[in-house]
Order: structure tokens, then C-alpha cells, then sequence
């Protein structure tokens, strides 16, 4: 069913340049985005990975990997497959914010205390989910520390997406770098499917296993 499928998955943070020398980051391993990367050329997907900087290395010759740095770069990466894909996952953990200006030199520490301007970055999953077109299908993530169905629910609507894959820091093992993670899947029709702590390429298995049926669902 997804031999064939051309999907592009975002994966890792971004970095937000204050400096030369200094940027706003977060967490993001890449690990969660390029174990459902991997699984998916496993099943014969024609898979465009767009990583933030990680230490990664992918493990499949057949994955196109375009690296960039900032959510800009991601957002432009992105847009160039846009009309072009069957299907997007949105795992990167990208940077809400960036600064307003990046200093050309480094900035030299004066004063006492000091503000640094921000401005909003794009987000992709909405851009895409904007011109989603009805042969398409969009997976989201979303990590929180609370009320994680209701914010779930907010972005999976905002965002156009088929489902949502929720995840928390709540419990060691969970979320950002770890080498396994505990979802919940949150579906249109405000179902959830909950699942244990496993590796992430197992939850990879499992997002996929739901993101077939939606084919199924979306094709018959
Ligand atoms: O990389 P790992 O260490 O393995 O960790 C995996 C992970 C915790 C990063 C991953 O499982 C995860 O939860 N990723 C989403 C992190 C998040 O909090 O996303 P968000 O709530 O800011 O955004 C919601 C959705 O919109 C996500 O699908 C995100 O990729 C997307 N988004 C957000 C902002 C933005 N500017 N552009 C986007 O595409």
C-alpha cells in the first residue's frame, strides 16, 4: 500500500541565530522522524527527509535527506514537494519563534540584563494543510507537559491534519533524545488510541500501521 507513496517527513529541531555564535534551539534528536523515515523506505516509500541539524545518520541509501538549519530553510525545503507528495509527516520540533535580527558579530555582554526582539516563524504543517489537496494525507505531532488532548485536538484542526501523534516529558523515556517514546493517536473523530512505551522504531510501526488504514479508508 505505500510502495510508490512519495512521502516527505520533517525530523529534528531548527536553530535560530541570534549571533554568530549563539541560537535558540531545543531537545529534538531527529531520532523519532528518521525512524518512521527509515520504516517507510523499508516498505518501499519514495521518502524526502528534511532534517534540522542533528547527529544522525540515516541508515537508507534510497532516502533523499535535504539538511537545513533554520525554519525558514524548512519551510522553503518543504515547499519545493508540496504538490508533489501523497503524503507529510510533520515531526520536526521546529522554532516557534526567531529573532528579529541576527547580529553580524558577536554580541558582547555589557549590561546587566538583555532583550532579545522575536518574531514568529511559518509553520509548515499549517502551509501545507492550507492547499491540502483531497488525495493528500498530513500526520502531525504535538509535545506537551499538559492538557495534551485538548491542545492535540486545536492543532490537529488548525493544521488540516488526518491525525495526530500526542507525546509528552512527563516520564523518563518520553519524547525529546530518548531511543523510545509513548504516543497516543488522535484521530478527527476525537478517538485516541493510547500505546505503551516502546523504541521508536516500533512506534514508527505503529504510526504507520494507522496511517495505512487511513489509506485504505481515503482509497476504497
Ligand atoms: O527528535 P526526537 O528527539 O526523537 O523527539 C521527537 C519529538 C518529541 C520532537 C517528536 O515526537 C515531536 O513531538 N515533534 C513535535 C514537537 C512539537 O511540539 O511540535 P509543535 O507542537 O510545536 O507543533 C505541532 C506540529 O506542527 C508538529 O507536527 C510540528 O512539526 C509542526 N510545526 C510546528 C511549528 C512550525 N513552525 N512548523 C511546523 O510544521
Amino acid at each position: 500500500m505505500l510502495r510508490g507513496k512519495r512521502i516527505l517527513i520533517t525530523a529534528g529541531p531548527t536553530k535560530e541565530f541570534i549571533d554568530p555564535v549563539r541560537f535558540i534551539s531545543n531537545a529534538s534528536s531527529g531520532k523519532m522522524g528518521y525512524a518512521i523515515a527509515e520504516e517507510l523506505s523499508n516498505k518501499g516509500a519514495d521518502v524526502i527527509l528534511v532534517s534540522g541539524p542533528t547527529n544522525l545518520k540515516c541508515n537508507s541509501s534510497q532516502i533523499k535527506i535535504v539538511q537545513v538549519t533554520t525554519a525558514l530553510e524548512m519551510l522553503q525545503a518543504c515547499q519545493h514537494y508540496f504538490d508533489s507528495v501523497d503524503i507529510a509527516i510533520f515531526t520536526a520540533a521546529v522554532a516557534d519563534y526567531r529573532p528579529m535580527i541576527m547580529e553580524s558579530s558577536k554580541i558582547k555582554k555589557n549590561d546587566e540584563t538583555m532583550t532579545i526582539q522575536l518574531t514568529k516563524n511559518p509553520d509548515i504543517a499549517y502551509e501545507f494543510g492550507k492547499g491540502k489537496r483531497a488525495d493528500q494525507l498530513s500526520i502531525g505531532f504535538a509535545l506537551e507537559t499538559d492538557n495534551i488532548v485538548e491542545y492535540g485536538k486545536g492543532k490537529m484542526q488548525k493544521k488540516n491534519l488526518d491525525f495526530i501523534v500526542l507525546n509528552t516529558t512527563n516520564e523518563n523515556g518520553e519524547g525529546f533524545g530518548f531511543d523510545t517514546n509513548k504516543i497516543s493517536l488522535l484521530f478527527r473523530d476525537n478517538s485516541i488510541e493510547h500505546f505503551p512505551l516502546k523504541s521508536k522504531k516500533e512506534v514508527a510501526s505503529d504510526i504507520i500501521a494507522s496511517l495505512e488504514e487511513q489509506l485504505q479508508q481515503l482509497f476504497t
